[in-house]
């Protein structure tokens, strides 16, 4: 009698189809990702299907299949029943992009509960888990009991998503990235909506990072992986838009986990920096508008502090104390302008790189990260400095930590004579 790990299939057939541009059936990309979460594929098979992939592609069709059969490798949260419409966001990664501490009390505050299940960064970009964790007492692990309850009387949750969340996602990541193979927009795109989805949120807003700080540098790339996820989100039945944002310079001026919980809050008093409020905005618009709330005024929720109390509410019922001091380092030394002038750029991977030299980011995912590290951009691109004036401002434990993060920051400003031509956030709108 056959077993459930009897191959169904001829692995290295269907490798083949792939490889040659074919396109694989239904049923055998459904037994491939089912077959390799439950460990009955070796990993070499699925590397090779992977640069398969990478070289060939997905079809819409082999695409929704895809990510469904990522999602039925793990449990499903089930948010029918809550008494406000659901909605959610998702970054593809930014440096200084701690939109996400803000923009879920907003939403919340107008209405929506906003169900956002979170990573840890790694690499130059940091995770909102981390953030958050910079606040004494907060607690990222919470049981989908507490999840609802909390969605039910807080409004949002920023918190760890579980492991039940699409499995599979999280072994194929690991062979991804051990086969030079994350780059594919299909499989980041089935990657990011598998875990979207399987969430449970009736809508998505997707903020695809688009410049040097970014996974996508470019904009036909940024643009192509944000089409693609809109569709894909699409043929699973989400509403879904996208909005291709800038990330050539930092959002905001705090880089680093502490200093941008601190700069969040000043975005909920009402205050903070004009960028990041205006992606801010405008992500709350979107979100907004799919959730049925077009009406809702998200600046008032600014401005009367309504955005404010829905966030320490939020940090309250997971354990953190919205008043206890954040930490804060013993060292700090500033890189200041050789020039009077205008600041003419102020690149985003090199703060962000400096930022996780400092102690902020991680290079393995097991590794500690430092809440007080970072760096304060005291200049952004289009203002005046004058010559000896702090442009960047580091924060970190260590001279050893501070002087690598000064080498990471070498050429990442440029002065010049007059402003650099204004350039929108928002660069693209696609629904
Ligand atoms: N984020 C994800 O969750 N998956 C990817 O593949 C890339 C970014």
């Amino acid at each position: 009698m056959a077993t459930r790990d009897d191959p169904v299939f001829d692995v290295v057939d269907l490798i083949r189809a792939k490889r040659d541009g074919q396109s694989l059936a239904d049923g055998e990309i459904d037994w491939l990702i089912d077959a390799y979460a439950r460990g009955a594929l070796p990993d070499e098979q699925l590397a090779a299907l992977l640069m398969a992939v990478y070289f060939q592609g997905l079809s819409p069709e082999e695409l929704a299949t895809w990510t469904g059969a990522m999602i039925a490798s793990g449990g499903r949260m089930d948010l029918a029943g809550l008494t406000r419409p659901t909605v959610d966001k998702h970054s593809t990664g930014g440096v200084g992009d701690k939109v996400s501490l803000v923009l879920a009390p907003l939403v919340a505050a107008c209405g929506a509960a906003v169900p956002q299940l979170s990573g840890r960064g790694l690499g130059h970009t940091g995770g909102t888990l981390d953030k958050l964790e910079a606040i004494p007492g907060w607690r990222s692990e919470l049981s989908a009991d507490e999840i609802r309850g909390q969605l039910e009387t807080v409004g949002c949750v920023i918190c760890a998503a579980g492991g039940d969340l699409a499995p599979a996602d999280r072994k194929l990541y690991v062979l991804r990235d051990v086969t030079g193979t994350v780059e594919s927009i299909p499989l980041i795109a089935a990657s990011i909506m598998s875990k979207k989805i399987a969430e449970g949120t009736a809508a998505l807003v997707l903020d695809v990072k688009v410049g040097s700080g970014a996974f996508m540098t470019g904009m036909d790339r940024a643009t192509k992986l944000a089409r693609t996820m809109v569709d894909l989100g699409h043929d699973h039945g989400l509403a879904v838009t996208a909005l291709v944002t800038a990330m050539e310079a930092p959002l905001g001026r705090a880089v680093g986990n502490a200093l941008e919980v601190a700069e969040s809050i000043e975005v909920l008093s009402g205050e903070g920096p004009a960028d990041l409020v205006e992606v801010t905005l405008a992500l709350a618009r979107e979100m907004l508008d799919l959730a049925g709330l077009g009406d809702a005024d998200p600046a008032a929720a600014l401005a009367d502090g309504s955005a404010l109390a829905r966030f320490r509410a939020m940090v309250e019922a997971q354990g953190g104390d919205p008043d206890a001091p954040l930490a804060r380092s013993t060292l700090t030394e500033e890189i200041v302008a050789d020039r009077a002038g205008f600041l003419a750029r102020l690149d985003a991977r090199a703060v962000g790189v400096a930022s996780w030299r400092l102690g902020a980011g991680r290079a393995r995912k097991e590794d500690p990260v430092s809440a007080s590290a970072g760096v304060i951009c005291r200049a952004k691109p289009g203002e005046a400095v004058t010559a000896g004036q702090p442009v960047l401002e580091l924060h970190g434990d260590s001279a050893e930590r501070i002087g690598r993060a000064r080498e990471a920051l070498a050429g990442a400003f440029a002065i010049a004579g007059s402003p650099p031509d204004p350039a929108p956030l928002v660069r693209a709108r696609l629904t």
